[in-house]
């Protein structure tokens, strides 16, 4: 159990009602056991579920799940069109080639399904990397998107009503006093990095070097422009840019002696974390290692910045990951899922953190202008999903996603852990999940690959249903035999 509810709320909201703690379903080949957390809503404790070396394994998953679940019938297998052909040959032809695309050219989507050049339909656990929360088309959304249409972009120069309203709404439902917004998440964290050496200088204005150094952690990811990359824990990402820049300690997550010994007075700062980790794995810091971040930034005088990009804006059944730890950071960093897939990006601070920034700190085309058109997304999305009925829908389904995955896929050898809270759920495999990925596809579901490439990421909009859980563990199901064989890990 990583996560406790002991959630501490500085507005007045109720808690989600079938709020429940990050469960760890372990498989071995013969038992399968789920940790479950404390104060659990009693309709969703794991424990009643817990199927752990039981002769008769996955008959113990309730009745609900097998009405729900049906049989897994045999999809449909999809193929490459000359439509979507043509896209590809082009592309490889004009772009710059970063991104490892899989062969599918996607045209439109309805919900959770999205729709190839060629009109077959895909049912997406993906949702553009966990941006599109309200899936496609949401008429709420799109209405709020015809408003924006009066105004599209606004310089910083002017205010705008949108912009303000957003900020007013964020600040209902978080910690933070006031708030910058951005294109993206790597900028959010860009801006977080010159924020807090502002803050140093402008509370120490007399020391000649006031703290400047930041920690971050292992296997941490924060973004691809350099003041993030600088700051990213993963190896891969930096050394083609080497050498990396100076005044960054990386310390292993959740290793708490070790943050309190790198986090010192008058060198360190800023601390950079993810209370729940997303690329590379989703893990979640324990309780007491924030806490632990929390007191040793107090004690230093450095400041505690969340990185929120995947976990924030309702994910985990919870608005804001670090509620369900009752820790608060000074400094948040939240991105596109905030627009429900409009490029965004935002800082959340605190009134005595923002006053350290003066006119000019920041500023681009773009980031402080807050256009409209985001904006107006933004309160479309920020509105719908903040309230309790709503984050509960998420944890219950969730909860049921892991259960199905759990009945479904724990019985296979190559299943190692099934993770996550909410509706951020990975299942780790034995082997490089790409043979399933493509089996997947074929079949008419869209699944992520994290870690190694040997993790499934499954992070669909917050509006599935869970008949289309069940049509997307059942499609994960038959594409497992594609596993077999292939033993590059
Ligand atoms: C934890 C974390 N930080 C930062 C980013 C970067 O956000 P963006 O892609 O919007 O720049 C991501 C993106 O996946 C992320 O997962």
């Amino acid at each position: 159990m990583e996560i406790q509810t002991g959630t501490r709320l500085l507005w007045n909201r109720p808690a989600p009602l079938f709020m429940s703690a990050m469960c760890i379903m372990r498989f071995r080949r013969s038992s399968i056991s789920l940790s479950p957390s404390v104060n659990l809503h009693p309709l969703f404790n794991p424990s009643r579920h817990r199927i752990s070396a039981l002769p008769d394994g996955p008959n113990r998953i309730p009745n609900q799940i097998f009405a729900a679940a049906g049989s897994a019938g045999k999809s449909k297998k999809l193929g490459l069109g000359e439509r979507s052909k043509r896209v590809m040959e082009l592309e490889g032809k004009v772009l710059v080639q970063t991104s490892a695309r899989v062969p599918l050219v996607l045209a439109r989507g309805k919900g959770c399904k999205v729709y190839d050049a060629e009109g077959q339909e895909y049912l997406d656990m993906g949702a553009g990397i966990a941006a599109n929360l309200l899936g496609h088309g949401d008429p709420d959304f799109l209405k709020a998107i015809q408003q924006a249409t009066e105004s599209i972009h606004v310089s910083n120069v002017y205010y705008t009503s949108p912009q303000v309203k957003l900020q007013e709404l964020l600040r209902g439902c978080s910690f933070a006093d006031r708030a910058f917004f951005f294109n993206s998440g790597t900028e959010a964290n860009e801006a977080a990095i010159e924020f807090a050496r502002k803050f140093h200088i402008f509370s120490w204005p007399y020391v000649k070097l006031p703290a400047m150094e930041f920690i971050a952690f292992n296997d941490s990811f924060h973004g691809r422009t350099m003041g993030s990359l600088v700051l990213t824990g993963k190896e891969n990402y930096r050394s083609p840019f080497e050498p990396d820049m100076p005044g960054v300690t990386f310390i292993e997550y959740g290793n708490i002696d070790m943050a309190k010994n790198a986090i010192q007075p008058g060198k360190t700062a800023a601390v950079f974390v993810e209370p729940v980790r997303g690329e590379g794995g989703i893990y979640s810091a324990k309780k007491e290692f924030l806490q632990a971040l929390r007191s040793a930034c107090d004690d230093a005088g450095a400041l505690l910045i969340f990185n929120e990009v995947p976990s924030g804006m309702g994910r985990l059944g919870y608005l804001w990951a670090y509620e369900a730890y009752g820790v608060f950071p000074d400094i948040m960093t939240i991105a596109e899922s905030l627009a429900g897939g409009l490029p965004i990006g935002a800082v959340l601070t605190t009134e005595w953190v923002a006053a350290a920034i003066g006119v000019g700190d920041h500023g681009s085309t773009f980031a402080g202008c807050g256009c409209p058109l985001v904006c107006h997304a933004a309160l479309a999305v920020l509105d719908k999903i903040q309230k309790p009925e709503f984050l509960a829908s998420v944890s219950k389904k969730g909860q049921y996603l892991k259960e199905l995955l759990v009945h479904k896929l724990g019985g296979n050898p190559h299943v190692k852990e099934v993770r996550g809270l909410g509706l951020l759920v990975e299942i780790e495999l034995d082997v490089s999940a790409s043979a399933l990925v493509d089996a997947c596809r074929n079949s008419g579901l869209l699944i992520l690959t994290s870690g190694k490439g040997n993790v499934v990421m499954l992070t669909p909009s917050l509006v599935i249903s869970e008949q289309e859980l069940v049509q997307a563990t059942d499609i994960l199901l038959e594409g497992m035999p594609a596993l077999d064989g292939n033993t590059s890990n």
